[in-house]
C-alpha cells in the first residue's frame, strides 16, 4: 500500500483505457480550469483543476469539508470561482445564471434532499421538467393548444422517469410520505427531466444500507447507458469504486489524486486523506 509516493496519475496520458469501454473517445464535457473559490478566509476550492469526458461516470471524492459541495455549487452557478473558469460544451459557464447553465443540459441533486413536500412525485417532475417548456406565460394561462400538448407530454415524461427509477407506484403520493430512498430517487428523476447530458449527484447514497445502495449503483450505470454522463460525489469510496470509471479526489480544497479507481485507491495520499474513517469506507 505504501510505495506509490510519486505525484497523483494525470488521466489525460495515463487514463485512457477509463472510456474506451463507452466508444466515445475522449471529448472533454466538462473543464474544471484551475479554479479557485474563497469564503472570507477558507479556500474551500484551491486550485482544483479536472476534466470530465463525455460518457464516462467520474467520481469526485474527499472527506467532509474537502469541497465536493463547492465545486458542484461553482459548476451550476450557484458560487463564482475567485480564479479559474469552468467550461461545458466547450463554452465558458463561469458568471452563468444556474438556469443557463441548466438549458446547456446540466442537472443536479442536492446532498439534502429538496423536494416540494406537498406535492406529489408526479407533480415534482413535473416542475422540473418546466425549465425546458417553451410555451410563454400567456399561452400556459389560457391553456393554448401548445401548452396542452405540452403538459400532456409532460405527464407522460414524468411518468416514464418515475418507472425509470422505479417508483411509479408512488406517483400519486405526496413527496413527504414517499420513504427516504424513494425521495432520493425522486430527486434524481426530477434532474433527469430538464434533459441533462451531465447529471451530478451530491451524495446519492448518503444515509443508505448496502442493499439499497447497491440498487442505486445500478440506476447509476442504467443513467449512463441512456447516453448521460455522471458526475457522481460519494463519501463512501466502496460505493464509487463499483461504479466509476475514473476519480478525482479532494482532501481540503485541493486535488490529491486523479485516475482510475484502482490507481486512486493504492494512492498513499488518499489513503492518508481517509484516515479517521473507519476502515469499512476504505475497503
Ligand atoms: N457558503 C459558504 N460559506 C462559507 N464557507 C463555506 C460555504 N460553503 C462551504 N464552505 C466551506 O468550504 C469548505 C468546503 O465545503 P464543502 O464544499 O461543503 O465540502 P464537502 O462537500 O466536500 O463536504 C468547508 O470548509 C466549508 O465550511
Ligand atoms: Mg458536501
Amino acid at each position: 500500500m505504501g510505495e506509490t509516493v510519486q505525484q497523483p496519475t494525470v488521466p489525460e496520458q495515463a487514463g485512457a483505457p477509463a472510456v474506451e469501454s463507452t466508444a466515445g473517445g475522449r471529448e472533454p464535457l466538462l473543464e474544471v480550469d484551475h479554479v479557485t473559490l474563497r469564503f472570507g478566509g477558507v479556500v474551500a476550492l484551491d486550485d482544483v483543476d479536472f476534466t470530465l469526458y463525455k460518457g464516462e461516470i467520474l467520481g469526485l471524492i474527499g472527506p467532509n469539508g474537502a469541497g465536493k459541495t463547492t465545486c458542484f455549487n461553482a459548476m451550476t452557478g450557484i458560487y463564482q470561482p475567485s480564479q479559474g473558469e469552468i467550461r461545458f460544451r466547450g463554452q465558458r459557464i463561469t458568471g452563468k445564471k444556474k438556469h443557463h447553465i441548466t438549458k446547456m443540459g446540466m442537472a443536479r441533486t442536492f446532498q439534502n434532499i429538496r423536494l416540494f413536500p406537498e406535492m406529489t412525485a408526479l407533480e415534482n417532475i413535473q416542475v422540473g421538467a418546466d425549465a425546458h417548456h417553451k410555451t410563454s406565460v400567456i399561452s400556459a394561462l389560457f391553456r393554448l393548444p401548445r401548452h396542452r400538448r405540452e403538459e400532456r407530454d409532460g405527464l407522460e415524461k414524468a411518468k416514464r422517469l418515475l418507472d425509470f427509477v422505479g417508483i411509479s407506484d408512488r406517483m400519486h403520493d405526496a413527496a413527504r410520505n414517499l420513504s427516504y430512498g424513494e425521495q432520493r430517487r425522486l430527486e434524481i428523476a426530477r434532474a433527469l427531466a430538464t434533459d441533462p447530458v451531465l447529471l451530478c449527484l451530491d451524495e446519492p447514497a448518503a444515509g443508505f444500507n448496502p442493499a439499497e445502495k447497491e440498487e442505486l449503483l445500478q440506476l447509476i450505470r442504467k443513467i449512463r447507458d441512456q447516453g448521460v454522463t455522471v458526475l457522481l460525489i460519494e463519501h463512501d469510496m466502496r460505493l464509487v469504486m463499483g461504479v466509476t470509471d475514473r476519480i478525482v479526489v479532494l482532501e481540503f480544497g485541493k486535488k490529491i489524486a486523479d485516475g482510475l479507481p484502482a490507481e486512486v485507491r493504492e494512492d498513499h495520499r488518499v489513503i492518508a486523506a481517509y484516515l479517521g474513517v473507519p476502515d469499512d469506507d476504505v475497503a
